[in-house]
Order: structure tokens, then C-alpha cells, then sequence
């Protein structure tokens, strides 16, 4: 075993589980989560197979954007706790084995920071140059607008500053300018100071905004990737375990430019075009989509990886989809006009687009961490827990974890009907879907995935190897395999609700072979020419698994 297998670089074989402090656990019955209440949940978490917590922003905020508007990056929005409550936390995680990464927002202010105040206040504010502004919006400048729904310009004019500034986001999200390097500095200063107290990374919002300098003079502006490996760098420098999970919805060609050529960017992104290619292939039964997506997905440096994911926080965006390939999804899983945002995305959590088919919904999550990378999960999952349409916009999915059959879901003892994001009701309501109900059933959904959990953190295959599919004449099936050292993992899925009977080959298999099934007990023989056949019921999946010399890898 070489230096680099040991759990130096954990990132590779991680499960990361998404939550947001605010809507995980309440612990004093005032409706909104808190540090302690999640503190109380640890265990639960542990014993999922968690072994790194990604938070979502609970920096003190207007919450005009769920708190990725922040007013202040070195506090806690009181709701949540005290610094005391987060290191708590923080202690207690890391105790069960677990790390704790949060999301760094510095794209962008919330317009009622300090710093935007005083900027907006005079032109010769020490924060005014720390805003990106223009007498006159721009020609050449940035296009393409996040939030159509509410915004009409990327620009806003500002009366106190008689200035129009930028935001890539609400016009209460002012853009920082990254050109200026005390904005470099301080955001530098932000990481080192989450991470002194015991953070093993970030996730990066919004990172193609965020390294994007204005236009001007290109010479005086600085190289955008220079500023991501010096964040890196200094990250690299303090804390040699700490990571940076970019956030880049790009092309995968793109995108390859943000692990850096010597993989001295960011250490993991999120594979949005996989994300959305599996959506399509979902629609359609069809494997071929997600084939090509994950075959011309660039391989990642050596110590870089792929952040792999169902459902995150946002709209579900197929953006990256040509419009007729949205349309068929849209068709498939989010028909009603309600269901969808911005022309562009969903707003439903997995299982009622798959209108609660348990067989279906459990191949999806075998795909997800059977895919080459590390799996990333969103609370809730595990349950197989519903939005509320209700609620508005992205916060649809955003509603409480549902832990109890009671009325508060057993996340608040506070009245249900007070709280700002109302539980989904009817089949998806706390009473029929909750983790008490489930950890005791080995036959339900929270079951399958802490199996699933437990299989891929076995598996160094999968999120250590190299991928490779396997051809199948069977349109609805994905079988790949992913090779590590002298062990492999073939996993094939069937996409459709009809038994398919799968021929697969393996081309390094030139004796008989067992394969060994790593969810099941079944043990399938390959033929000395390689050839072996799979039968699959209507949304089977298998993931089997051999050394080669032929033993069991165990
Ligand atoms: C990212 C976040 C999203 C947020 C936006 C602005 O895209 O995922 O939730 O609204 O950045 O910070």
C-alpha cells in the first residue's frame, strides 16, 4: 500500500451529507434548528455511514437568500447558537469520525454588510473599491441573469452611491471585487478563520462569479485562477486536510480548468452535467445519455475528485440540457408549471418525481454511489422525504427533517403551523415519512442507504479507481466498471421497469471468474471468454465484484 492510499486524502471516498443548521433539529422549541439540536443528531449521522457534514450558510443574514446573503462572515446568526454551541458541535463530529466542511460565500454581501454600507456611503470609503461599480451599466460587462424571476438587470442603481453596482444574484447580493487584493486578502482571512476552529474545508459558492474579474484593463486585472490557488495555497499551508468543494455548473471541458493543471485549484466539484445527464436517462429508460456524460467527464488530478449528487438545495437545474432534452424531463418528472423554476429546473426532491416507486427510488441512490467519486447527499434523503410546493421557490425542498410521526416531525416542539416552511403534507407528512419509522425496519429506504453507505466506503474501487463502461446491447442498462489496484467493481443498473435479461463481457477476464455480489449473496460466474449474463428485474442493480488471481476482495 502506497503513502497516498492511506485516509490522507479522505476526500476521495468520502460521504458527504448537506444540511442547513436552521431546518435540521430544534432544540429549545423555537422553531428554528440549532447547533445543539444538531449536536444531539451526531450519533445519527455517524451511524449512517456520514463521514463529512457539508453546512449551509448560518452566518447572521437578512435571509433574503436563505442566508447565502451574509451580513457578517466571522459570526453566528444568533437563531443557531453561540460560537460556544458550533465548536461544541464541531468537537463532538469530529469525535465520531466525522468532518465538517460549511459553505464560503464571497461572491458576495448581503447589502446591509458593514462594508457595502459604508462603501455605498462615499466615493472615498476604504470599502468603496470594494464593490464592483459603473456609472453606466456596461455593455461588454457580465450577462445572464440567476434569478429571472426577481431580477431584470445585473446592475442596480444605488441613490447613496449614485453609482450602479453588480450582483450576480438578488440586488441585495452586491458582488465583493476580487481584483482588489484587500478583498483577496480578507477572504483569505475568512477561510483561515473558520478553519482555526477546526473546519476541514469549504464548499465554494459560486466560483466561476466569484474568480471573475470585471472588464477594464486586462493587463492591471489579475489571473482569476491565480486568485484559487492562492486561496489553496494558504489553505493548504494551515490546514493540510482542508479541501474546497467548488461549486461550477460548466461544461466538464471547463471545468477541468478549475482543479488547476497541477491540481493546485479546488480540490473537488460537483459534476453538474452528470447530474443532469442521469435525469434524462431517468426519463427516457435510456442509458446512453448518462454514458456519454460520465465517459467525457475529464479524470480529475490524482488527488483532486468528482463530487457526485441526486437532488442539492437548489432547483434541480438542467440548464446544461438542450431545450427539447428539458422538456422531456420537465414532461417525466415536473410537469406542472409550479413544478418547475426559471425556465431551467425543478423544485422536488427525488422520490415524488418517481412517484414513490421504492424500487426505482433505490436504484437511483445504488447509481449514485456506485458512480466514480464521492457521493453527496441532501438531508432527507435517506428517508426518501418530499418538498412542499407550498412553500416557495428553492425553499420547497428546504423544509424541515422529518425525524417523528408527531405533528412537529419530532424537529420542534414548537406549534407546526408557526413554522416559516411548513412539512410536506399527505403521503410525504412527517406521520408517513420519518426516521423513527425507518431505522427500525431493515426493509426500508434509510436501511438501504446506510447499506449502501457501508458498501462504497469498502469499496476503494469507486471513488479511488478508474471508470470505464461496459458495453450492453440492453438500452435501459448502465453497467460500468471502476478498477483500483487488483480489484474491481462492476455495477450495472437497469433503468427500466422491465426485467431485462443483461449480456456484459469482461475483457480481462480470459479464465472462469466468480464475481461477488457486494449487496446481495448471489456469486455470478463469468464464462473463459469473459461473457456473462445478468438478469435484472425492472429497476435492478447489482454491483459485483472481483480480485484479480479471482479471490473474494471481501
Ligand atoms: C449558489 C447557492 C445558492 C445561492 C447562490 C447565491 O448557487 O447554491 O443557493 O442562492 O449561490 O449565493
Amino acid at each position: 500500500m502506497r503513502i497516498t492510499d492511506t485516509s490522507d486524502l479522505w476526500w476521495k471516498n468520502a460521504v458527504i451529507y448537506c444540511l442547513d443548521v436552521e431546518t435540521f433539529a430544534d432544540s429549545d422549541g423555537d422553531g428554528h434548528g440549532d447547533f445543539q439540536g444538531l449536536s444531539q443528531r451526531v450519533d445519527y449521522l455517524a451511524d449512517l455511514g456520514v463521514t463529512c457534514l457539508w453546512l449551509m450558510p448560518f452566518y447572521p443574514s437578512p435571509g433574503v437568500d436563505d442566508g447565502y446573503d451574509i451580513s457578517d462572515f466571522y459570526g453566528i446568526d444568533p437563531k443557531a447558537g453561540t460560537f460556544g454551541d458550533f465548536v461544541e458541535f464541531v468537537r463532538t463530529a469530529r469525535d465520531r469520525g466525522m468532518r465538517v466542511i460549511v459553505d464560503l460565500v464571497v461572491n458576495h454581501t448581503s447589502d446591509q454588510h458593514p462594508w457595502f454600507q459604508s462603501a455605498r456611503a462615499s466615493k472615498t470609503s476604504p470599502y468603496r473599491d470594494w464593490y464592483v461599480w459603473a456609472d453606466e451599466p456596461p455593455a461588454d460587462g457580465p450577462q445572464g441573469i440567476t434569478f429571472p424571476d426577481k431580477e431584470v438587470s445585473l446592475w442596480e442603481y444605488d441613490d447613496k452611491a449614485r453609482q450602479f453596482y453588480l450582483h450576480r444574484f438578488y440586488k441585495s447580493q452586491p458582488d465583493l471585487n476580487v481584483a482588489n487584493p484587500k478583498v483577496r486578502d480578507e477572504i483569505a482571512k475568512i477561510a483561515g478563520f473558520w478553519s482555526a476552529l477546526g473546519l476541514s474545508g469549504f464548499r465554494v459558492d459560486a466560483v466561476p462569479f466569484l474568480i471573475e474579474t470585471m472588464t477594464g484593463d486586462a493587463d492591471a486585472l489579475p489571473d482569476p485562477h491565480q486568485h484559487l490557488r492562492d486561496v489553496r495555497g494558504f489553505l493548504s499551508r494551515r490546514h493540510g486536510e482542508a479541501v474546497l468543494l467548488g461549486e461550477v455548473n460548466l461544461p466538464h471541458e471547463q471545468q477541468r480548468e478549475f482543479f488547476g493543471d497541477d491540481g493546485d485549484e479546488l480540490t473537488m466539484q460537483f459534476d453538474f452535467i452528470g447530474m443532469q445527464a442521469m435525469y434524462l436517462s431517468l426519463a427516457r429508460q435510456d442509458a446512453s445519455p448518462l454514458i456519454r456524460a460520465i465517459g467525457e467527464r475529464p479524470s480529475s488530478p490524482p488527488d483532486s475528485q468528482w463530487g457526485t449528487f441526486v437532488r442539492n438545495h437548489d432547483e434541480l437545474t438542467l440548464d446544461k440540457l438542450t431545450i427539447a432534452e428539458r422538456q422531456e424531463v420537465f414532461a417525466a418528472f415536473g410537469p406542472k408549471p409550479e413544478m418547475q423554476l426559471y425556465d431551467r429546473g425543478l423544485r422536488r426532491r427525488l422520490p415524488p418525481m418517481l412517484g414513490g416507486d421504492p424500487a426505482w427510488i433505490r436504484m437511483v441512490y445504488s447509481l449514485l454511489f456506485s458512480l466514480p467519486g464521492t457521493p453527496v447527499l441532501f438531508y432527507g434523503e435517506e428517508i426518501g422525504m418530499g418538498e412542499n410546493l407550498d412553500v416557495p421557490g428553492r425553499l420547497a425542498v428546504r423544509t424541515p427533517m422529518q425525524w417523528t410521526a408527531e405533528p412537529g416531525g419530532g424537529f420542534t416542539t414548537a406549534d407546526p403551523s408557526t413554522l416559516d416552511r411548513p412539512f410536506p403534507k399527505g403521503r410525504w407528512s412527517p406521520k408517513n415519512v420519518n426516521v423513527a419509522g425507518q431505522r427500525r425496519d431493515p426493509e426500508s429506504l434509510h436501511s438501504f442507504i446506510r447499506g449502501l453507505t457501508r458498501r462504497y466506503r469498502e469499496c476503494p474501487e469507486l471513488g479511488w479507481g478508474t471508470f470505464a463502461s461496459l458495453p450492453c446491447e440492453t438500452a435501459s442498462v448502465f453497467a460500468h466498471r471502476c478498477d483500483w489496484e487488483d480489484r474491481s467493481v462492476v455495477a450495472v443498473h437497469n433503468l427500466s421497469s422491465e426485467p431485462v435479461s443483461a449480456q456484459l463481457r469482461l475483457d480481462d477476464c480470459t479464465k472462469r471468474q466468480h464475481l461477488y455480489d457486494v449487496l446481495g449473496t448471489e456469486t455470478t460466474t463469468v464464462a473463459a471468454d469473459g461473457s456473462f449474463t445478468l438478469e435484472l428485474e425492472g429497476y435492478g442493480h447489482r454491483w459485483l465484484r472481483y480480485r484479480s488471481g479471482g479471490t473474494d476482495p471481501v
